[in-house]
C-alpha cells in the first residue's frame, strides 16, 4: 500500500519536476513533494505503521526514490539555469559593431586661438603678455592716451559709459598706460582682451578682442615699426605678403599709420581665378589695423622720460584678424556658440 502511494508520488513529482517552466515553478514543486509539510513527509509519518521487518525495506525504497528525486531536480534545475541565462544574455545582448557613443570634447574658441598664435609670434620677438580691467577709469582709457576731454576723437570710439568717470574699455591701449606707469624701460609688451563699443552689424560686434602691441626703447622709428609688422604679417597669414601704412590719426601716437597688408585670400591678387576677391573687394589689401610712434605727451604723462625713450605701438582686433585668415563674412558667430562654427577652429 504503502509503497505504491510513494511510487505515485515519485511520478507526480518527477512530472511536475520536468514539466516546471521556470525555476521558480521547480522549487515551488520541490516544496510541494519533498519539503517538510510536503507529500513525502506525510509518507513517513505513516511508517510508524509498520512493522519491524517491513521496515528496513521501506527506508531503503525512500532513500532511493528520494535520491531519484533529487537528481531529477537537479538535471532540472540545471536545465533551467541555463534556459533562463541563455534568455538573459539574449535580451541583454550587446551590438559590438555599432558605433560607440560619441565623446564630445570641446574646442578652443578661434578668438582663443588667434591671442595664442598672435602672442606666441610676438613672443620671439621678445614681448609678453599683459592685462587690465575691463572697466577702465577716463584717464586710462582716454586721458593718459592724450585724448583732452571734449575731444572729438572720442567719437571716434563709441563709448559706453559706466558714469561720468568710467568706461567700458573702447580699446587695450590702456594697458599701455598701466604698464609705462608700473615697469621700466626697455618694454616690449602685449596688450590683450575684450573691448567694448556701442556699434553693431555685420561687422562691427559691441563686445570684441583686441591685441596690441607696444615698444619701449631707446632709439625707436617707423622702420622698427614696420619691420615688426611686416615680420608679424609673414608669421600669422603663412605668406610672404607685403605690407603698407596709410597716414591716419590717432591721439595716443604721431605719426599714426593705419596698416594693410596684400590679401591673404586672394594673394593680393583681388581676385580668385576669375571671381573678385569678397574679403578685400577686389583691392587686393586689406586692413588690420592702427599703428604709429608713441606720441611724447603719453609717455611723459605714463613718467618715461622723453626722448631719452621713444615707442611705437600697434593694435589689431582679434576677430577682425581671424575674419581675414579663415575668410569668415560674419562677426556675429563669434557671439553666437554655434559648435558646427567653433569646432572647424580646433587644431
Ligand atoms: N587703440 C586703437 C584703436 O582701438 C588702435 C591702435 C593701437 C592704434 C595701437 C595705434 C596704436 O583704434
Amino acid at each position: 500500500m504503502l509503497k505504491e502511494k510513494i511510487e505515485e508520488i515519485r511520478a507526480q513529482a518527477e512530472a511536475a519536476f520536468k514539466a516546471a517552466p521556470s525555476a521558480k515553478d521547480l522549487y515551488d514543486a520541490k516544496v510541494q513533494f519533498l519539503g517538510k509539510q510536503g507529500s513525502f513527509s506525510s509518507i513517513m509519518k505513516e511508517m510508524g505503521k509498520l512493522s519491524a521487518e517491513e521496515k528496513p525495506a521501506f527506508g531503503k525504497l525512500v532513500n532511493e526514490v528520494k535520491q531519484a528525486l533529487e537528481a531529477v531536480y537537479a538535471d532540472r534545475e540545471t536545465a533551467l539555469k541555463g534556459q533562463e541565462l541563455a534568455s538573459q544574455l539574449q535580451a541583454e545582448a550587446l551590438d559590438l559593431s555599432l558605433p560607440s557613443a560619441t565623446a564630445a570634447p570641446g574646442a578652443r574658441h578661434p578668438v582663443a586661438l588667434v591671442i595664442e598664435e598672435i602672442s606666441g609670434i610676438l613672443s620671439r620677438l621678445g614681448y609678453s603678455i599683459r592685462t587690465g580691467p575691463l572697466i577702465e577709469s577716463d584717464r586710462y582709457n582716454f586721458e593718459g592716451l592724450n585724448f583732452p576731454p571734449d575731444h572729438p576723437a572720442r567719437d571716434m570710439q563709441d563709448t559706453f559709459y559706466i558714469d561720468k568717470e568710467h568706461v567700458l574699455r573702447t580699446h587695450t591701449s590702456p594697458i599701455q598706460i598701466r604698464t609705462m606707469e608700473l615697469e621700466r624701460p626697455p618694454l616690449r609688451v602685449v596688450g590683450v582682451g575684450p573691448v567694448f563699443r556701442a556699434d553693431s552689424d555685420i561687422s562691427h560686434s559691441p563686445n570684441f578682442h583686441q591685441i596690441e602691441g607696444l615698444c619701449v626703447d631707446r632709439r625707436v622709428s617707423m622702420a622698427d615699426l614696420k619691420g615688426t609688422i611686416s615680420f608679424f604679417v609673414r608669421e600669422y597669414f603663412g605668406k610672404d605678403l607685403k605690407t603698407r601704412f596709410r597716414p591716419s590719426f590717432f591721439p595716443f601716437t604721431e605719426p599714426s599709420a593705419e596698416v594693410d597688408c596684400q590679401c591673404p585670400i586672394c594673394s593680393g591678387k583681388g581676385v580668385i581665378g576669375s571671381q573678385d576677391c569678397r574679403m578685400c573687394k577686389a583691392s587686393g589689401w586689406i586692413e588690420i589695423g592702427g599703428s604709429g610712434l608713441v606720441h611724447p605727451n603719453v609717455l611723459k604723462l605714463a613718467g618715461v622720460q622723453y626722448p631719452e625713450w621713444q615707442g611705437f605701438a600697434f593694435g589689431f582686433g582679434i576677430e577682425r584678424m581671424a575674419i581675414i585668415k579663415y575668410g569668415i563674412d560674419d562677426i556675429r558667430l563669434f557671439n553666437e556658440n554655434d559648435v558646427r562654427f567653433l569646432r572647424q577652429f580646433s587644431l
